[in-house]
């Protein structure tokens, strides 16, 4: 048994000890987990550690402002920022099947990442914030045959094709003691309480073909969803929030006039460490209250419905 402290202490004498005077790089999602693996080296090494963030305009309202100056103003982290929302929309055009879009992602983020290294001048070392669940996630599902459900693509590919060695130093935990450890090193709780984000982002939330419009429709509705839901004081209480954008168009009738737009779905799970979820009860009048603001306030969409699915059988993600 040890406490968060003695963890940090021997993480950072281990990190030392593998890299010595190397120079390593860390691929900085937007999420909690690459925030603290990050943080952590940091504090190990100083800086032989650069941060890149590959913002591949699949992230939520203000989530890369957020991290950036997060990095750059309270930490002083180096961190090169790069906006790659092109190379991504444009290499997503006609793709709809799931793993091929994480796939897509996967191999677009190493090559971006890639060529931002050799920028620096390279470095010895990768980083990441790889947590346990997603070590077993992406080998095989809990009880059941050997069947990837979902390569998430933070595991594995990116050592052969980039030839550095990994630093891992979140490998054994799960996310409630990653986000201890987060406030141990002195991340502010706003960050540190953050829901998880999936590393494909927002085109696993759009089913079907994912387009620029509709990325910005679906960011307009979570960040409806989100303000609601912290409004409440709800916030903390759920593992993960958000909406998915449908490829289905319905009928609806605004003012006057006839409306033919898409379907949004409302989730929101709780969770101990993202394998099995339990849907949320909002309060009785919550949903209708943020189905009225979103059909009002985002064009685009006209119906607005809520996933009752546990997982498993479903997962957290619609993709
Ligand atoms: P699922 O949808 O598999 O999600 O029940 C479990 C947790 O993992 C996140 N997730 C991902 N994270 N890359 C990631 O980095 C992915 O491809 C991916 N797919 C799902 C999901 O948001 C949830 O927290």
């Amino acid at each position: 048994d040890w406490t968060m402290a003695e963890f940090r202490s021997a993480k950072i004498a281990e990190i030392r000890e593998q890299v010595g005077s190397a120079r390593v790089i860390c691929g900085l999602s937007g999420g909690v987990d690459s925030a603290v693996a990050a943080v952590l080296i940091h504090e190990a090494i100083g800086d032989q550690l650069t941060c890149v963030f590959v913002d591949h305009g699949l992230l939520r309202a203000g989530e890369a402002e957020q991290v950036v100056g997060m990095f750059r103003g309270a930490y002083n982290i180096p961190l090169v920022h790069v906006d790659a929302e092109e190379q991504f929309l444009s290499g997503l055009a006609g793709v709809t099947d799931p793993e091929a879009k994480r796939k897509f992602i996967g191999r677009t983020f190493i090559d971006v990442f890639d060529a931002e290294a050799k920028k620096i001048g390279g470095a010895e070392f990768l980083a990441q914030g790889t947590l346990y669940p997603d070590v077993i996630e992406s080998v095989s599902f809990t009880g059941g045959p050997s069947v990837t459900i979902k390569s998430h693509h933070n595991v594995g590919g990116l050592p052969e094709r980039m030839n550095m060695k990994l630093v891992e130093p979140l490998r054994e935990l799960f996310k409630d003691e990653v986000r201890e450890l987060g406030r141990e090193l002195g991340l502010p709780d706003i960050f540190v309480g953050r829901h998880p984000f999936p590393g494909p982002g927002l085109a696993i939330r759009i089913p079907g073909e994912v387009t620029k419009e509709r990325c910005d429709i679906l960011r307009k509705a979570d960040a409806i969803y989100l303000e609601e839901i912290r409004n409440a004081g709800l916030y903390d209480a759920i593992w993960q929030a958000f909406a998915v954008l449908l490829p289905v168009r319905t009928v609806g009738v605004m003012g006057d006039g006839r409306t033919y737009d898409s379907v949004l779905a409302l989730r929101a799970v709780t969770s101990v460490d993202g394998m099995t979820a339990e849907v949320f009860g909002f309060p009785g009048d919550f949903l209708p209250r943020v189905a009225t603001r979103i059909v009002n306030e985002v064009r685009g969409v006209n119906r607005v419905v809520y996933d009752y699915t546990s997982k498993p059988p479903g997962t957290i993600e619609w993709e």
